[in-house]
């Protein structure tokens, strides 16, 4: 790596965190550089970083991740860069010089200035966005609050996260809505299959769509804008509810072009902002529709903020959020996209030769992002799980989910290519002392 970013790194970290407030949107990180006379390898906005080591080494020393653990479970939840821990603490330190007077007064004050930073990068008015504390939060608002009726059908699949199921069947138990499950067979790299799977769920009662953009399980992205055109054209009346926990600040795309009604998404997942901190979208003219979780004013308004009577929360997390969001337009989310997919298939494509080993993740940029779930015949993925951490403390997570099966890994973008070549080495070490393996090394 270029010495002057060694030598520079600590400085620059520390200033960038001080000036991190005062920056409103960073066209690249090599122009932030510029300006603090740090020296990351200079690019143009639009040129392309996916293989450029020296690039992502800067962006790695942004984080403060441990150099002993290999964490790949980046999907369950992300590590904040410095800059935001950093501001997550200063916001903390000044709520507690007088609570009521700091977060009630002055961080509140951010929060209108974060939804509009918030909607530049869903691509929506700041007045379809609320702010939050996970996708939980955010849908199961938009769950419990449309109106729907005894028989009314709602169409999602086994596929979707268990939250969301769960406050679906919740619906079911209570007021005799009707459930329609699609089980999917993954991965599908087919978008007309996909949407045909939808098609044939859909009947005269059907009022709802889920659709999870991006499945956790295995890292498949659903074709959510022409299974939404589907629905539409269905009926136009039905209500589209897009699960983006794992898309947003993953894949590239603005909300509106997904066609969707209603979205909901964590932060502190690729956004990597603190911990507890989500995004609700409603198109305008749906918002009078949903009755808040949490009792408003006026909650029949038009009025986005209607959701946001949340109780007494962390105001500094959220004000934080503000840095997370600039960190990532300095990187840049045609670029994040293009790396996380490049690292995926970097160890993927690795391991598709080694006997035993299958995936269930797609290989191609459409159908797949950062996430994939792969296994070891003749062992469980907990026992995989286990190998992995005992071996080489490389942290992954166990999937057995529906259809699904396997180990999940997910790196991120401070992931070095040398841990995920150890992951590679140690998926080749396991594998190989598999009995029904062995005959085919
Ligand atoms: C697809 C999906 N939806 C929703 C959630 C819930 O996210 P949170 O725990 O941040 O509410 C998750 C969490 O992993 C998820 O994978």
């Amino acid at each position: 790596m270029n010495q002057n970013i060694t030598k520079n790194r600590r400085s620059f970290v520390k200033k960038f965190g001080s000036m991190a407030g005062m920056l409103a949107m960073s066209p690249s990180l090599s122009t932030l550089a510029n300006e603090l006379n740090f020296s990351v390898p200079s690019l143009s906005p639009d040129e392309d970083a996916t293989t450029n080591e020296d690039y992502w080494g800067w962006v790695q020393q942004a984080y403060s991740v441990s150099p002993n653990v290999i964490n790949l479970n980046n999907g369950g939840v992300s590590p904040q860069p410095i800059v935001v821990q950093d501001a997550l603490d200063r916001y903390n330190r000044l709520s507690n010089e007088a609570p009521s007077y700091y977060m009630w007064r002055t961080l509140d004050e951010g929060r209108e200035s974060l939804r509009i930073k918030l909607a530049d990068l869903a691509g929506c008015s700041p007045e379809e966005i609320a702010i939050n504390r996970n996708s939980s939060e955010a849908l199961e608002t938009v769950i419990f609050g449309l109106n729907l009726q005894k028989g009314d059908e709602v169409v999602l699949t086994k596929q979707d996260y268990p939250n969301m199921i769960n406050a679906w069947r919740q619906r079911e138990k209570r007021e005799g809505i009707v459930l329609k499950f699609i089980n999917l067979d993954l991965p599908i790299e087919d978008n007309k299959l996909i949407v045909n799977i939808y098609k044939e769920a859909f009947t005269s009662n059907t009022k709802v769509v889920m659709i999870t953009h991006l499945i956790n399980w295995s890292g498949q992205i659903m074709p959510a804008a022409l299974i939404s055109q589907a629905a539409k054209k269905h009926n136009p009346n039905i209500d589209v509810v897009i699960d983006a926990a794992h898309s947003f600040a993953h894949i590239n795309y603005k909300i509106p072009e997904l066609g969707g009604d209603y979205l909901g998404t964590s932060l502190h997942k690729w956004l990597s902002a603190p911990f507890g901190t989500g995004m609700l979208y409603i198109r305008k003219e749906k918002i009078k529709n949903i009755w808040p979780m949490f009792a408003a004013n006026a909650p029949q308004s038009s009025d986005i903020r209607k959701f946001e009577s949340l109780g007494t929360r962390s105001f500094p997390t959220e004000m934080a959020t503000g840095h997370a969001v600039n960190f990532h337009n300095a990187i840049g989310s045609d670029r994040k996209e293009k790396r996380l997919h490049y690292l995926k298939n970097y160890w993927m494509e690795k391991c598709l030769n080694i006997p035993g080993f299958s995936t269930q993740t797609s290989l191609k940029p459409e159908f797949s992002g950062a996430i994939a779930t792969f296994l070891i015949k003749g062992m469980a993925p907990g026992q995989i799980g286990s190998e992995l951490f005992k071996r080489s403390r490389i942290h992954t997570t166990s999937v057995e989910w529906e259809n699904i099966k396997g180990v999940r890994v997910t790196p991120h973008v401070y992931t070095p290519l040398k841990d995920l070549d150890r992951l590679v080495d140690t998926i080749h070490a396991i594998a190989k002392e598999q009995p029904s393996n062995t005959s085919m090394n």
